[in-house]
C-alpha cells in the first residue's frame, strides 16, 4: 500500500471525527476562495479531495447552474460529504477519471499538500480543465498553532516515536508561501490570475483543541505509539499546562486562482 491510500485509510477511519470537530474549523477558511472564481456561469464544477464536504453547500449555492463533482480518495470521508451533495466519487487526485478538458472550475481545498508530487497533481486538474477554465486552491501559510509546541515537547518527553505518518504526505513547505504557491501553480502549466493571504484566527475551549488532538491530529497518532499509563500521563500534562494559555490560534492562509490556458 503506497503512501497516498495509507493516508485516505487514516482519513477515513478518522472522518466521524474530522467531520465533527476539525471541518468547522477549517471549512469556513476556504469560502473567500469561491468569492474568486466564476462559478456563476460554470456548467462543471470538480472539488479535489473534497473530504466531508463541509464546503460543498456553499460551493454549490455559489456555482447555480453547474454539476458540483465531488471527489476524495477517502471513500470513509465522502460516506459523510454524500450527506451534503450526491456527486461523490472516490477518486485519486494523482489520477481523475474524467475526460479532458472537462471541467470548468477546479477547487483544492486544503489538500494539493497532501500529494507526494503535487506538481503533477496540479498537471492532472490541469489536463482534466478546458482552456481558459480556471483551479483555485487554498493551502496553509506559516501557522502559529498554539498547542503544538506543548505536545510536541510532552511526547517527546514520555518517549512517544515520531509522526508516523510518511513525509512523501506532507508537502506544506513546498507550497506555504505566495511565492512558492504562484511558483508551483506557474511551473505546471498555468497562467497566474492571483495569489493572495490572510490571516485567520480561531480561539478554542480547552476540550475543544484537546478533542481535534486527541482524535485525528498529530498528537492522536504520537499518543498511539505509548504505553496506556505513559499516554495518560502525557495527556494529563498537556492538558495542565493548556489549562492556563490563550487558547488563540492564528494562521495564514493562502489563496490562488489561476487559469488553464489554450494550447
Ligand atoms: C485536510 S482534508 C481537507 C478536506 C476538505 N477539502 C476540507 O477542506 O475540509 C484533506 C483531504 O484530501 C484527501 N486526499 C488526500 N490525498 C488525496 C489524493 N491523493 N487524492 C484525493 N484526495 C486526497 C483526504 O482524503 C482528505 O479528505
Amino acid at each position: 500500500m503506497n503512501a497516498s491510500a495509507r493516508l485516505a485509510r487514516e482519513y477515513s477511519a478518522k472522518a466521524e471525527a474530522y467531520e465533527r470537530h476539525w471541518a468547522p474549523v477549517i471549512g469556513p477558511m476556504a469560502l473567500p476562495l469561491f468569492a474568486e472564481l466564476p462559478l456563476r456561469s460554470a456548467r462543471r464544477v470538480l472539488d479535489v479531495g473534497a473530504g466531508t464536504g463541509w464546503h460543498l453547500g456553499a460551493l454549490t449555492a455559489a456555482a447555480p447552474q453547474a454539476r458540483v463533482l465531488a471527489v476524495d480518495r477517502a471513500e470513509g470521508m465522502l460516506r459523510i460529504a454524500r450527506r451534503r451533495a450526491s456527486d461523490c466519487a472516490a477518486m485519486d487526485a494523482q489520477a481523475l477519471a474524467l475526460r479532458s478538458s472537462s471541467i470548468d472550475v477546479a477547487t483544492l481545498v486544503f489538500m494539493l499538500f497532501h500529494l507526494p508530487d503535487p506538481a503533477a497533481g496540479l498537471r492532472e486538474v490541469r489536463r482534466v480543465l478546458h482552456s481558459g477554465g480556471m483551479a483555485g486552491v487554498v493551502t496553509w501559510g506559516t501557522s502559529d498553532r498554539v498547542d503544538l509546541p506543548i505536545w510536541t515537547e510532552a511526547l517527546d518527553a514520555h518517549g512517544a516515536s515520531p509522526d508516523p505518518r510518511d513525509p512523501s504526505v506532507m508537502q506544506q513547505g513546498r507550497m506555504d508561501t505566495s511565492t512558492k504557491l504562484e511558483e508551483l501553480l506557474g511551473s505546471t502549466g498555468y497562467a497566474l490570475s492571483r495569489v493572495w493571504s490572510r490571516t485567520v484566527e480561531h480561539r478554542w475551549t480547552l476540550d475543544e483543541l484537546l478533542a481535534v488532538q486527541l482524535t485525528c491530529g498529530m498528537a492522536a497518532r504520537r499518543l498511539a505509539t505509548l504505553s496506556p499509563v505513559a499516554r495518560e500521563a502525557c495527556q494529563s500534562s498537556v492538558r495542565a499546562r493548556l489549562a492556563n494559555v490563550d487558547l488563540l490560534d492564528r494562521s495564514e492562509v493562502l489563496y490562488a486562482v489561476a487559469v488553464r490556458p489554450a494550447d
